[in-house]
């Protein structure tokens, strides 16, 4: 038997599902049940009636769901995928930020530990930031965390000031700006499609910036048949399957790797074996503090409420 087949076998056995984000290896996203963004895997998470969760993603999206079914197992290929934009984010030092500012309301991208969405008041991600920060009184002042990039570009979209963390995204800050218009010079007739964590200078070439799933919308809904994608480059797999006449370019990082385009380190070390034996042996799992979890669960449940 195949390992894929074996997957299957094992998954249906357990009463497991398999959720894993775009940012996963092609044979991962293959497997699974459900591919999708951090809000799709959340709402999917919330939804699920399986015993198991494997979460293909990092650890952040598998403690989130975790949060949401505490009854359940849920699994993490890897224990080193984890987040260099959750890293950026140390709770002791983000409580210390938040007392300094009682007044605020606590916005946090989803792209974080258990412990700071324990201290939060609305979870958002990129597909809902901009309508969970509107959806905050005009005159309440607002923290967001952790990631810059996404906090300045909810800034200029809404027009409102926001108190941000200096949190960021590796793979997302590592896009180079010159490479990236010589590039667009080059195919001058290629659109350029970026997700919001990468930097100012990036998105503001970008035609359309969006979340992971709002990327692969705007490639099917309109007509241009060549894409300069700027996000990691796991996306481009499912990208292609639902545009397979259109170009589809990666941004050009700014260190020359084999690829020239954006691999997020922590997202590839799960691996189709890995993702074999935490199903088989139920190990690594996910956990979280009670007491975390339940605070944690108020803000995802917010955002899951607002974005109904
Ligand atoms: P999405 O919510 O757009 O899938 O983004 C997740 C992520 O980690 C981006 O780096
Ligand atoms: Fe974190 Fe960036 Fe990797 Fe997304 S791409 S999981 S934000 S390090």
């Amino acid at each position: 038997m195949s390992l894929k087949e074996k997957i299957k076998k094992l998954k249906e056995e357990k009463n497991a599902v398999i959720l894993a984000h775009y940012y996963q290896t092609p044979e991962i996203q293959e497997i699974a049940d459900y591919v999708g963004d951090s809000l799709g895997l959340s709402q999917k998470a919330a939804e699920t009636d399986a015993d198991i969760i494997v979460f293909a993603g990092v650890h952040f999206m598998a403690e989130t769901a975790k949060i949401l079914n505490p009854k359940k197992t849920v699994v993490l290929p890897d224990l080193n995928a984890g987040c260099s934009l959750a890293d950026s984010c140390p709770p002791d030092l983000f409580e210390a930020f938040v007392e300094k500012h009682p007044n605020h309301k606590v916005i946090t991208y989803v792209n974080c530990s258990a412990e700071i969405k324990a201290m939060t008041d609305i979870v958002c991600t990129s597909s809902n930031a901009l309508k969970i920060v509107e959806s905050i009184p005009k005159d309440k002042p607002i923290i967001f965390a952790p990631d810059k990039n996404l906090g300045k570009y909810i800034m200029k979209e809404t027009g409102r000031e926001m108190l941000l963390w200096d949190g960021s995204c590796v793979v997302h800050e590592a896009f180079c700006i010159d490479k990236l218009l010589a590039l667009h010079n080059e195919y001058p007739d290629a659109v350029i499609i970026a997700h919001p964590e990468s930097e100012e200078h990036i998105l503001k070439t970008a035609t359309y910036i969006g979340s992971t799933s709002g990327m692969i919308n705007y490639v099917k809904t309109h007509p241009e048949k060549k894409f300069i994608v700027a996000t990691e480059a796991g996306i481009l797999h499912k990208m292609q399957q639902e545009v397979p006449d259109t170009t589809l370019i990666p941004a050009p990082a700014e260190e020359d790797n084999t690829c020239a385009c954006s691999e997020c380190g922590y997202m590839k070390v799960n691996t189709l074996q890995k993702l074999y034996d935490c199903l088989k042996n139920e190990s690594p799992q996910i956990d979280v503090d009670s007491d975390i979890r339940e605070k944690a669960l108020i803000p995802i449940q917010r955002m899951l409420e607002l974005s109904n």
